[in-house]
């Protein structure tokens, strides 16, 4: 990793700004009848402290998430969900709504927007999306 990434971290106001993001996030998922039913856990906080502590370890914050869960490899850590391109969509779409809270300078929000673009695209592993009946 460049030394840009550290500083992208902290120039975008460190973890303040990664909690603020992914509380956000994580309250739109409580309310959404798609994604919701993926979590497999009843508390959505694990979850949420997941997201937050590697999202601020890729962009150069400490390095809790490794410490703690290992190696990243993502893909295979989604291997169990079925992301489709309908909760892709729904995923981006909470992220784009938890981005207009933290409100970052230009260039931070679409360096961040871009890269977590790129990320949900490569996380879908199936093109079938769930009948709109069988995930209520
Ligand atoms: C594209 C749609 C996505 C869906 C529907 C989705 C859904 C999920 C679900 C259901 C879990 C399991 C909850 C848990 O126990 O942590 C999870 C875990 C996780 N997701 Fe996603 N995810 C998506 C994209 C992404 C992207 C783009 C990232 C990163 C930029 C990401 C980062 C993570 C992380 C870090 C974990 C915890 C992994 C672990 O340490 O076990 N996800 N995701």
């Amino acid at each position: 990793m460049t030394s840009e990434p550290q500083s992208f971290y902290r120039a975008v106001g460190g973890e303040a700004t990664f909690r603020r993001l992914v509380e956000v996030f994580y309250a739109e998922v409580a309310r959404d009848d798609l994604l919701r039913p993926m979590y497999p856990e009843q508390d959505l906080e694990p979850a949420a402290q997941r997201l937050r502590l590697f999202l601020e370890q890729y962009w150069g914050g400490p390095t809790t998430y490794s410490d703690q869960r290992g190696h990243p490899r993502l893909r295979m850590r989604h291997a169990p969900y079925p992301v489709g391109p309908a909760a892709r969509d729904r995923w981006l779409t909470h992220m784009r709504t938890a981005l207009d809270a933290v409100d970052l300078p230009p260039l931070a929000r679409a360096t961040l927007w871009d890269y977590l673009e790129r990320a949900a695209h490569s996380m879908v592993n199936t093109f079938d999306d769930p009948h709109p009946l069988e995930h209520r």
